[in-house]
């Protein structure tokens, strides 16, 4: 059988921290109230030339340089991301030819916070089909576009950055499954309209609806997860969820009786970088040694749509 294994991982941020204290001074918060409520003590901030692509083709060259894979040897780029630079071409498409990657398959998704648990499954679908060997996939999210830096209820929430994985066709496990849903009944609770030219277009959310959502999705998800595998919490040697909100992580490590210890943590430093959040923390966790060959990876997610998915992945 063949599988769709990470072979390389990388990531970037912003060079501009912007600490809660840093929020303190534009809006009517305090570092007490996002640290208790969140998790949140500073997040990386875009200026003007760290666009989507720009961030996301600096974590694919880093992904790329730790596989020892050659750009010309990328057959597919999917983009997850909701603030690309352009509405077309996609994202994918300009971090192509920044890496001058010759023609291939390369298409943007749009998942929200799930975007990069799909594009994870579907550059699976197409490695473990042998329609290809090789695949690029990233999540690249400049969220401070997106915000109104009036709006205290949101502004604190998000940061920027970028995530990217190299997939590689093998023989030895990689991914071993992953489970999408979507439903379109919660849309208004968590969106951001179209640009019109007239009004500018920002995040909207019914924050308490999207955590109680959020947590009862993500512990039935994980809950699923180990039983389609028929396996126990304790195979899991690691839980690297999207970073939305330190208490809905915990609460599903809590679902699975996981101690924070084997939980992958990015959002007191990252805040929520959307769709780039888990390879970001996936990235840092590989880098910094915690995550090794061999190991059991459980990745999770849940946003706008609303969307929720997971993989379980050998690493
Ligand atoms: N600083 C100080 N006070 C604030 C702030 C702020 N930044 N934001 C809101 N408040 C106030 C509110 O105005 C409200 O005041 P009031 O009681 O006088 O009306 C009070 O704090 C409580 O507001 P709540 O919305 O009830 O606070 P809650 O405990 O629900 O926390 C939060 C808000 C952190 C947004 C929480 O609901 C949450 O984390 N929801 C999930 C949202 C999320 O993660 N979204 C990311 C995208 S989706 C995803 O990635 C999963």
């Amino acid at each position: 059988m063949k599988y769709a294994k990470i072979t390389g991982t990388g990531s970037y941020l912003p060079k501009q921290v912007f600490t809660n204290a840093d929020w303190e001074k534009r809006v009517n918060t305090s570092d007490a109230w996002i640290v208790e409520r969140t998790g949140i003590k500073s997040r990386h901030i875009a200026s003007e030339n760290e666009t989507a692509t720009m961030m996301g083709a600096n974590a694919a060259l880093n992904a790329l340089n730790m596989a020892n894979v050659n750009a010309k040897d990328i057959q597919l780029v999917i983009v997850a991301t909701g603030t690309p630079d352009k509405i077309f071409p996609a994202t994918a498409c300009l971090i192509q030819k920044q890496l001058q990657i010759p023609t291939c398959i390369a298409f943007d998704i749009q998942a929200a916070c799930s975007g990069f648990v799909y594009a994870l499954s579907i550059a699976d679908q197409y490695i473990k089909s042998g329609v290809i060997k090789r695949a690029l996939i990233i999540g690249t999210e400049v969220m401070s576009r997106l915000i109104d830096w009036q709006d205290r209820n949101t502004c604190v929430l998000f940061g920027d950055g970028a995530g990217a994985c190299v997939l590689e066709a093998s023989d030895s496990p990689g991914i071993l499954s992953t489970h999408l849903y979507a439903d379109g009944n919660y849309n208004d609770i968590l969106y951001v309209d179209m640009p019109s030219g007239k009004e500018p277009c920002y995040i909207h959310m019914q924050g308490q609806k999207v955590f109680k959502l959020a947590v009862a999705k993500l512990g039935e998800l994980v809950k699923d997860t180990l039983q389609f595998h028929n396996i126990k919490s304790e195979d899991i040697d690691w839980l690297v969820p999207h970073q939305a909100n330190i208490r809905i992580i915990k609460a599903t490590a809590d679902k699975l009786k996981l101690p924070m210890e084997k939980v992958i943590c990015t959002v007191e430093a990252h805040s929520n970088t959307s769709s780039a959040s888990i390879p970001l923390a996936l990235d840092i966790g590989i880098r910094d040694g915690r995550i090794k060959k061999g190991q059991t990876l459980l990745l999770e997610a849940i946003g706008g749509g609303m969307t929720w998915g997971s993989a379980l992945v050998k690493y």
